[in-house]
């Protein structure tokens, strides 16, 4: 029969396809690339090798649907997990949905993942494929494979691979985010050496001048960089430069798994930091306190929701009408400033903002002070009167 494999070209994914066959008799294998904003020459790669060690090889753009569909949701619920930008989380949902196409396509009766039995990714793609009723083969989690062994096999079976026993970074990419694993990197006191990161510089390397940069943002979604105006795939792609050059966007962190193992991982998102930074901030100039302090628990759930890709959760579908209810008001301009690795917001403004310069003012009569002295009679009153209660 037929399997269909989710294939990056990477290692795993690699000798997945000799081992479909020898180690698990399908006679057909068909691999699937998914082009969710890694470098080209990754997508070409992958598309070279599909079509060199696989019977049917398929290369899916997904980009725009990518950004559409899961990163601007994603912005607008301002969606971190324990503190950073997730992105390998936000892919593999709608990867795991064109792969499935492909296999109904294709008459497939099962398809394959090179995920461990110990991440997450695993859970995610199963998630998908098990709902449209495919079996699933995992070759790497249910064969307990090392790296080691997987690079023996693949010289045995003559299978191109691009990492070396010595920098075995297990490296995962889309256009909102990248992240770095494995080798000594496993080890939580080791120092990261700069080579792992590809799209922030390194701190010494930084320009010595600030940056200013603008993002206008309209229903909650970035739709222009500096008053230009540009798609999301473009938005984020010149924005992942500009503030890369700065180093904004690292993360090096300790991180909780689905499973509970906690594991150390490296991460670079610049575009995303500085985006979730200015959408949080505008937020703050047109959305209601009661609507702010609710939303930072809706957000904190969906976060929650998409990191373990459970995007046919009905409280996810719930939350999101929320989330996009509320961002209806959020419209406007965030000034950046990019320096030395770390972003500040220089000012926002919104046609939308719940702010009144002439009430607040220092400088201005237009509310008459003395309207607070009666509610300050009343503010506070029940702790006032059990102290004096106490301390006659
Ligand atoms: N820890 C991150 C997550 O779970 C990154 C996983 C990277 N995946 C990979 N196959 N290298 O989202
Ligand atoms: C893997 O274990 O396959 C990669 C890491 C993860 O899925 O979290």
């Amino acid at each position: 029969g037929t399997v269909v494999l989710a294939f990056s070209g990477g290692l795993d994914t690699s000798i997945c396809v000799p081992i479909l066959k020898n180690m698990y008799g399908y006679d057909r294998v068909v691999t699937v690339a998914a082009d969710v904003g890694q470098p080209e020459s990754e997508v070409k790669m992958a598309t070279d090798k599909g079509n060199l060690i696989a019977d049917k090889h398929y290369t899916l753009d997904l980009k725009d649907a990518f950004v559409k569909n899961h990163v601007f949701p994603a912005i607008k619920a301002n969606a971190l997990y324990e503190g950073y930008p997730m992105g390998t989380s936000l892919a593999r949902p709608i990867i795991a949905e064109e792969i499935v196409k492909i296999a109904k396509k294709e008459n497939a009766a099962a398809i394959g993942h090179g995920c461990t039995g110990k991440g997450n990714d695993q859970l995610r793609f199963d998630y998908i494929f098990r709902m449209h009723g495919f079996d699933i083969v995992a070759p790497m989690r249910e064969h307990n494979m090392t790296r080691e062994w997987e690079i023996d096999y693949a010289e045995q079976n003559n299978v191109p691979i691009p990492v070396k026993k010595s920098t075995p970074w297990s490296v995962d990419e889309n256009i909102w985010s990248r992240s770095i694993e494995g080798g000594r990197l496993e080890e939580p006191d080791y120092h990261p050496p700069e080579e792992i990161y590809h799209w922030t510089a390194a701190l010494k390397d930084t320009p010595n001048e600030p940056e200013i940069v603008t993002i206008g943002f309209e229903n909650g979604v970035p739709v222009s960089l500096n008053g230009k105006k540009m798609s999301g795939v473009e938005l984020i792609v010149t924005l992942n430069k500009l503030a890369g050059k700065h180093s904004v966007g690292r993360n090096d962190m300790v991180e909780d798994r689905v499973l509970g193992l906690k594991a150390r991982e490296n991460y670079e998102h610049p575009a995303a930091t500085v985006l979730i930074a200015a959408h949080k901030d505008l937020e703050k100039l047109v959305l209601s306190r009661a609507e702010l302090k609710f939303k930072n628990m809706v957000d904190d759930q969906w976060a929650e929701l998409a990191y373990m890709g459970l995007i046919h959760e009905p409280l996810y579908h719930d939350l999101n009408a929320f989330i996009n209810k509320t961002q209806e008001r959020v419209t406007g301009t965030v000034d950046v400033q990019l320096y030395k690795g770390g972003l500040h917001i220089m000012g926002r403004a919104s046609p939308n903002a719940i702010y009144s310069m002439d009430m607040v003012s220092f400088d201005s009569t237009t509310i008459d002070q003395r309207d607070a002295i009666g509610y300050s009679k009343y503010f506070g009153i029940q702790g006032r009167m059990l102290w004096q209660l106490q301390n006659k």
